[in-house]
């Protein structure tokens, strides 16, 4: 690129004038990169992808003949802007027959998103001042803590650690940083550790919430899908609608990343707040995305379905890494495993390899196995795997996970 102007007007929140100069290669590309180069140096050979983020099957059709249907209607054509009232509706019925939340005011309480990473880009338009504290979980999905220091607002990282289920201790906050934090964002069941909440962790939140003034974030984008019981709503918790709001999406659990819609429910102010900084923001989702995600919430066996298929993956999966050494334990929801990483492999040759963290282990996954992975180095080493790996059918998914198991098998990993 030739040198302009431009380069010089970047706001200092994106690098300033330094905007694009850095070399540093970021995670998620150095996997791009190392896939590629796996895949140029094995021409014909079957890269097993366990490093993606999202659904591997398509809307359900009864889902697609409902966004037909509702695409063809001249009255859904125009601006929505904050919604009209069938999506909100939905949800309200949702909350109430599947998350066991009775009471919630369609009019009032709920307002569509265009997914939830646009949600939490948008709440701390609502609550962050320069100084004031997010308090996010790492690892974890980073927008609201992004979009806080874009703000001029600061982030205080809890770690989500084995010890303590990957739930944050509340405790472990300094004063100085609680008296100036204004939102805690959680999101259970969580990416990338797969760990789900508990009505008593809820409660302690709540608490934690009145007591320091402080309003919270539920980003509940993998809650449906859960592989025993039902799933956990922040807004279950006695008192949750006081201090917070809960962030519901279609991507995860009705396989619709693409299709770009949910709500955000909870507190009436604050559901208020998101919708006047969302009015002058988006213009929202078209009405038939709207209404096919209303269907959506309306027919929850569909994310059950999809649980399911979820639930028996992972069990294959976890028996797959168990054998291979690896201390694996089934997660009670989402698609996400979070294991340990290994510290050295032997390779068959007697040849000993140590790893520095799950980076390197991740690497030498694709590199050697083309098996791709996602390491996480934040708080301890940890490869997350998902289940939303391609596979045609069941028998396809046994072939997968067999792969797996042989091409782990003639190494031995140290832990
Ligand atoms: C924890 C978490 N929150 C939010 C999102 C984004 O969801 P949506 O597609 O609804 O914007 C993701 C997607 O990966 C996620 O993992």
């Amino acid at each position: 690129m030739t040198d302009s102007y431009i380069q010089n007007l970047f706001a200092e929140r994106i690098g300033g004038k330094n905007y694009g100069k850095s070399t540093a290669i970021y995670k998620f590309e150095k996997i791009k990169r190392a896939r590629r180069a796996a895949i140029a140096a094995n021409p014909g050979g079957e890269i097993i992808d366990v490093g993606l983020g999202e659904p591997d099957e398509m809307a359900f059709p009864e889902v697609v003949a409902k966004l037909t249907d509702e695409a063809r209607k001249p009255e859904n054509r125009g601006y929505a802007d904050n919604g009209d009232g069938v999506l909100k509706e939905a949800a309200a019925r949702y909350m109430e027959k599947v998350c066991g939340v009775p009471g919630i005011n369609p009019a009032t309480e709920v307002i569509h998103s265009i997914g939830s990473k646009p949600a939490l880009a948008m709440l701390p338009v609502a609550l962050i001042n320069p100084g004031d504290y997010a308090l996010m979980t790492v690892p974890g999905y980073p927008v609201f803590g992004t979009h806080t220091k874009y703000y001029g607002g600061l982030v205080h990282n809890l770690p989500l650690t084995e010890a303590n289920n990957f739930l944050p201790d509340l405790d472990s906050i300094p004063a100085d940083v609680l008296k100036k934090a204004k939102v805690l964002v959680i999101n259970y069941p969580n990416n990338p550790t797969g760990a789900s909440a508990t009505p008593e962790f809820f409660a302690k939140v709540v608490a934690f919430a009145k007591k320091n003034n402080i309003v919270v974030v539920h980003d509940a984008a993998y809650a449906a899908l859960v592989f025993e019981g039902q799933p956990l709503s922040f807004l279950a918790t006695p008192g949750a609608k006081e201090v917070g709001v809960e962030l519901h999406s279609v991507s995860k659990g009705f396989n619709m990343t693409g299709w770009r819609c949910g709500f955000v429910i909870g507190n009436e102010l604050l559901v208020k707040a998101y919708g006047d900084v969302k009015d002058n923001t988006d213009s929202g989702q078209f009405l038939a995305i709207q209404h096919a995600t209303a269907y959506c919430f309306d027919h929850p066996e569909i994310t059950e379905k999809i649980a399911a298929k979820y639930s028996r993956r992972m069990t294959g999966l976890v028996d797959t890494l168990k054998k291979a050494g690896f201390s694996a334990n089934k997660p009670k929801g989402s698609f996400f495993l979070y294991t340990k990483a290994p510290k050295a492999v032997t390779l068959k040759d007697g040849k000993r390899v140590e790893f520095k963290n799950a980076e390197e282990v991740s690497q030498w996954l694709i590199t050697e196995k083309l098996i791709s992975t996602v390491p996480w180095d934040d708080t301890g080493s940890f490869l997350r795997l998902s289940v939303t790996f391609i596979a045609k059918n069941e028998a396809d998914e046994q072939r997968v996970l067999g792969e797996i198991s042989k091409r782990l098998s003639d190494v031995k990993f140290e832990f």
